[in-house]
């Protein structure tokens, strides 16, 4: 940093250099958290306003600030506002054209606060606006799921454990596994937005002020159920922020599964799924590809998300109370974790309901992996041969499947007989996959009956939201 490499900046009295130009563009936020004006000044409007309650502030005064801010907001949405680095951060770019446009009252405005409770409030109420956005799109995405899921109740595929075929499921079954994951990602979404409604604002900078503020006021105003209760507290801790990434990373870490599952089925090795030409994108130099880019995209995205929960986590952690500079940096990971969220509920809410399932692919798979094996034992218990024995009596019918190329559904009787046990004509009953899967008829059970009535209830949950 030369001596000469200096601009000046507002702190006015207690320094006797101006800030060195590159500590001012390294120390500044504006270039990002501008992305909060609409917050900044809802927040200014609110405080003003429970200034002027409580006597600091005139009727004259607190309307021409809240004129003010107005303007300064349309200016802002048009584009047309002058952002400074200078001016350091949203914060201050806004309370100071607030005082150019306004005179003296400008000035006034930042009585019984700080940038620390004011940043707080700030982010708490962007958070909140952003998660009333994605609890909708999370909901769309649930509706999505829920009809396809309708849709296919009835579909029968190949389930897996280890990838490998295990037993025949409905698909509408494995599409409510889905819906369930994205159920308790939209509780967490729901918690913390529970937990971060408080609000700082009168924390001022750490220990509170000495005016007489009304923060009930204030809370109440901006749409918080109470104001925070500790004022070190407030100004300090982002585990809110930390939260919503543990929550973004959970969803997404879902959403890649589920993306997992879309690329291998959409593949021509599984070939279970159509993916309209809309979702993807083709190769520069392969004529004959269709890549499912969509969901490839929204796999890859969940390593960002991941990186910003662990950027918060490092962030907060040994800060000493209360308000340190460090905190500044919570900004650009929440954003964009809030963005990316954004995204892949929207693609994937999209393109859930456009989904094409091949049932004929889907059912032939299921016959081809020996998925009604465990059927098969279920039948020897019932007909009183010892579990162990059973396993043991198919393991062979298997093997003499895989040697003629032949399902169990396939063979003879007389075949089946030949491992032993009480097997009678009755047996193609419990080995055809339709069979196999109405059996399973209980809650939580992949019976077409038990897939309805999920969905039911899904339905209802949803209205209800
Ligand atoms: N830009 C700052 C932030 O994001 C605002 C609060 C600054 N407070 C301070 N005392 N420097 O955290």
């Amino acid at each position: 940093m030369s001596q000469n490499d200096t601009t000046s900046t507002l702190w006015g009295g207690r320094f006797s250099e101006a800030t060195d130009a590159f500590v001012q563009r390294f120390t500044a936020s504006v270039d990002f958290d501008k992305r909060l004006y609409r917050q900044d000044i809802r927040g200014s409007i609110a405080h003003a306003e429970m200034l002027c309650r409580v006597g600091v502030l005139s009727d004259a005064e607190k309307n021409a600030i809240q004129t003010g801010l107005k303007e300064i907001e349309a200016q802002i949405d048009k584009g047309e506002f002058p952002w400074s680095v200078e001016l350091e951060d949203v914060h201050m770019n806004i309370e100071s054209a607030l005082t150019q446009k306004i005179g003296i009252a400008g000035k006034k405005l930042h009585t019984g606060r700080s940038r620390n409770d004011q940043v707080a409030t700030d982010v708490r109420l962007y958070l909140r606006d952003e998660i009333d956005v994605i609890a909708k799109e999370l909901t769309r995405l649930q509706e999505g799921i829920v009809g396809l899921a309708e849709r296919e109740a009835d579909t029968i595929m190949p389930g897996f454990t280890h990838l490998q075929t295990a037993q025949p499921v409905t698909f509408g079954h494995h599409l409510l596994a889905w819906y369930e994951m994205l159920n308790r990602d939209y509780s967490r979404l729901m918690d913390c937005r529970r937990r971060l409604n408080q609000c700082p604002l009168g924390s001022a900078a750490l220990a509170g002020t000495t005016y007489p503020i009304d923060r009930d006021m204030t809370a109440s105003q901006l749409g918080f159920y109470q104001p925070t209760r500790n004022s070190l507290d407030s100004v300090s801790d982002r585990d809110f922020a930390i939260e919503f990434c543990s929550f973004a990373a959970i969803l997404l870490t879902h959403l890649s599964r589920a993306s997992e599952e879309l690329i291998l089925w959409t593949s021509s090795q599984f070939n279970f799924i159509n993916l309209p030409d809309r979702f993807c994108t083709g190769s520069s130099i392969m004529p004959q590809k269709k890549n499912p880019d969509v969901p490839e995209l929204v796999r890859g995205k969940t390593g960002r998300v991941n990186g910003h929960l662990i950027a918060l986590l490092t962030l907060m952690k040994s800060q000493p109370l209360a308000y340190n500079k460090d905190n500044q940096e919570d900004k650009e990971p929440l954003f964009d974790a809030v963005d990316t969220v954004r995204d892949c509920l929207r693609a994937f809410a999209d393109m859930v309901p456009a989904l094409e399932p091949k049932r004929e692919v889907m059912r032939e798979a299921a016959k081809r992996g020996f998925a009604t094996a465990t059927d098969l034992a279920d039948y020897l218990v019932r007909r009183g041969t010892p579990f162990r024995d059973a396993h043991e009596i198919v393991g062979k019918a298997v093997g003499h499947g895989v040697k003629t190329g032949k399902d169990l559904s396939e063979m003879s009787l007389a075949e089946l007989q030949q491992f032993g046990g009480s097997i009678e004509e009755d047996v193609f009953k419990v080995l055809t996959l339709e069979g196999s899967v109405a059996a399973r008829n209980h809650i939580g059970g992949t019976a077409p009956e038990q897939v309805r009535k999920a969905i039911a209830t899904a339905r209802q949950e949803l209205a209800e939201r």
